[in-house]
């Protein structure tokens, strides 16, 4: 089979690796990719907003499956361009990724369907929005309605910030997203990614993660797109992942169905897990997480390429996915200055080889006359496997050092909660 993969980071990495290793698969081309895709697939280098361009490319070079990897040409309608066309997709449409695209269309659809989530109110006017904080509880989460690259959420922790955050949303901070507001109750707890394959009617649970979302160890300083992920997500538990799928998943589904829209693709729910181990949604994403793909992927014991034409058909399969019964870790190294004014250009002087356990993922590099260089803010992602998150974090590590890029940094304690209380349930049984 001859399949299109759309995207250039990390999670197209991982994602490209995957889908190479199946017996099915023909050719693999990536647009527009990125070095590490470049080992393993064909890079096409267009834009992904040029959809003449990229359909002309599908119908050429006979593509029978697309994969979408991020989630602007999922709200631009991509999948529906190639579906239009005939060409299989794997991806929502454009109506279905209103539940990345426009937070107030999915705190809509909770209402709507008793879908757990934090109690909210939707505003276009700067005035009633300041009324309505100045009488409600801090902190309080601030939200611009649309994309805003992971930045479009602002937690205030009393009236002058939320004042502040509202002034600036209204004002454009995040551009034509900002238009309108959801501001919501802050949930406290433990958060967690949850990723369910989808073909429009069913679900099937595929992984769960936990992302390290803030730029300094401890998790603390600013937002970022995440600075390393672990999968499983610590806190996963059956019991868990049950009331997630029955409570969440599920009338989400057929909430998107009964309205026109079924949603095809991977949901991407993230969570908050109240200390009675009752979930929460936060959000819903259209997409793979990144970096939670370069962790989920790499445990994934089948084809991954079957799987999404499964759900590209409308037929997911019936029974449990296989993953090892391992721990994946995901070290993200980003370019000095991240996520402010990250240095792109820096030499990349070496990088260790994979092996068995070890992935280095390439997410922003580029190639350059003089060797391979960093081009972005997240620049390479670092995945080790492992019996525990202990034994991954350390293998990580030791591939992080063998790195040789100057112009780089990460945190150091990707993965601790997951440690944390593998050390935790370790005293509990000595005792
Ligand atoms: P989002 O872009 O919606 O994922 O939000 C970014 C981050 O803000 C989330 O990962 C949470 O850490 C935090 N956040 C968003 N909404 C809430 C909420 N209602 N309560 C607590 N934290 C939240
Ligand atoms: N790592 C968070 C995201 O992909 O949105």
């Amino acid at each position: 089979m001859n399949v299109l993969l759309l995207g250039a980071g990390g999670r197209e990495h991982a994602l490209a690796l995957a889908l190479s290793k199946s017996p099915d698969l023909t050719r693999l081309i990536v647009v527009p990719g990125n070095p590490g895709t470049a080992a393993i697939a064909e890079n096409v280098s267009l834009s992904l907003d040029d959809h003449a361009g990229l359909l002309a490319l599908a119908r050429q070079r006979a593509v029978e499956l697309v994969v979408v990897g991020p989630e602007a040409p999922l709200v631009a309608g991509i999948a529906d361009l190639f579906r239009d066309a005939g060409i299989p997709v794997f991806g929502p449409s454009a109506a279905a990724a209103q539940l990345e695209g426009s937070k107030s269309f999915t705190k809509d659809l909770c209402r709507a369907f008793a879908i757990p989530t934090a109690a909210y109110e939707t505003f276009t006017d700067a005035e009633a929005a300041k009324t309505y904080v100045r009488q409600g509880a801090f902190p309080v989460v601030i939200k611009a309605d649309g994309l805003a690259a992971g930045k479009g959420v602002i937690i205030a922790a009393d009236v002058t910030e939320a004042e502040s955050a509202l002034d600036d949303i209204f004002g454009g901070l995040f551009g034509g997203a900002g238009a309108r507001v959801v501001i919501e109750d802050f949930l406290e707890g433990e958060e967690l990614s949850f990723f369910a394959l989808c073909d429009g009617t069913r679900a099937l649970p595929f992984a769960s993660a936990q992302d390290h979302k803030r730029v300094g160890e401890g998790d603390i300083g600013p937002n970022t797109g995440g600075m390393g992920a672990v999968s499983p997500a610590p806190s996963m538990t059956p019991t868990l992942e049950g009331a997630i799928l029955e409570r969440i998943i599920r009338p989400t589904l057929a909430g998107m169905a009964a309205r026109g829209m079924p949603f095809q693709g991977v949901l991407f729910a993230g969570l908050m897990v109240d200390p009675n181990g009752d979930p929460q949604l936060i959000e819903y994403n259209v997409r793979f997480g990144d970096p939670e793909a370069e962790v989920m992927l790499p445990r994934l014991d089948q084809d991954l390429l079957a799987l999404l034409q499964s759900c590209a058909e409308g037929a997911l399969p019936e029974w449990p996915l296989r993953f090892q019964d391992d721990v994946a870790l995901g070290v993200v190294m980003a370019a000095r200055g991240y996520p402010e004014a990250p240095e792109t250009g820096t030499p990349i002087v070496s990088l260790p080889a994979d092996n068995d356990t070890v992935t280095v993922f390439h997410a922003g590099t580029r190639e350059a006359d003089q060797g391979l260089v960093a081009a972005g803010g997240r620049v390479l992602v670092v995945t080790a496997r492992g019996a525990t998150a202990e034994q991954a974090q350390a293998r990580a590590y030791a591939a992080v050092d063998a790195v040789d890029w100057p112009g780089g940094f990460c945190r150091r304690d990707i993965g601790w909660r997951a440690i944390a209380r593998e050390r935790a349930k370790a005293a509990q049984a000595e005792q």
